[in-house]
């Protein structure tokens, strides 16, 4: 194997251990806003496929540690509509859209600008963010506690702010992945 499928298969696991976290957050989450069964299996499944259509782009690009390139950026954004894509005839449409409006803000300020955004899509949005800033992965600026976290969060002001505050409330053990 060389140097570069070597990388390439370090990015695809570390999208693989970062899906876990966030399904994990996000089943936390969705046990504090009590959905039911059906909408926590969907919320979950989404959780774990959210970033699947990053398999989809070259790996070089999305490992890149620095600053990227506006067609860089536009490039890996495309991962949501990849997921949406790749998982057809795989799983429901509710979980498909799911991983297509994981990156929607409620303030329209997300990759598609979208805002009509269901509850389970928010959930996932918040539990993919938080875990990209309070776990250290390979293009990580900075690893921030629980509470800058939420703070950050909190103050981009484009999530809602009464699932904020159930993750707020969680004891997130980041010993477990
Ligand atoms: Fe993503």
């Amino acid at each position: 194997m060389n140097d570069k499928n070597i990388r390439a298969l370090s990015q695809i696991l570390d999208t693989a251990d970062h899906s876990v976290r966030t399904a994990r957050i996000s089943y936390n989450l969705a046990v504090k806003l009590g959905l039911n069964d059906i909408e926590i299996f969907n919320l979950l499944m989404g959780a774990l496929l959210h970033d699947f259509g990053k398999l989809n782009l070259d790996q070089e690009i999305l490992g890149i540690p620095g600053p990227l390139t506006k067609e860089q950026y536009e490039y890996i954004k495309n991962h949501t509509i990849f997921g949406y894509k790749l998982t057809k005839n795989i799983v429901n449409e509710e979980i498909r859209k799911a991983i297509l409006n994981h990156h929607e803000r409620i303030d329209g300020s997300g990759y598609q600008k979208k805002v009509n955004i269901t509850l389970n899509e928010q959930i996932l949005g918040i539990a993919d963010v938080y875990d990209a800033l309070t776990y250290r992965r390979c293009y990580s600026k900075k690893v921030h506690s629980h509470k800058e976290a939420i703070t950050l969060m909190k103050k981009n002001n484009n999530f809602n702010n009464e699932i904020l505050d159930k993750l707020a409330s969680l004891n997130i053990d980041k010993k477990v992945g």
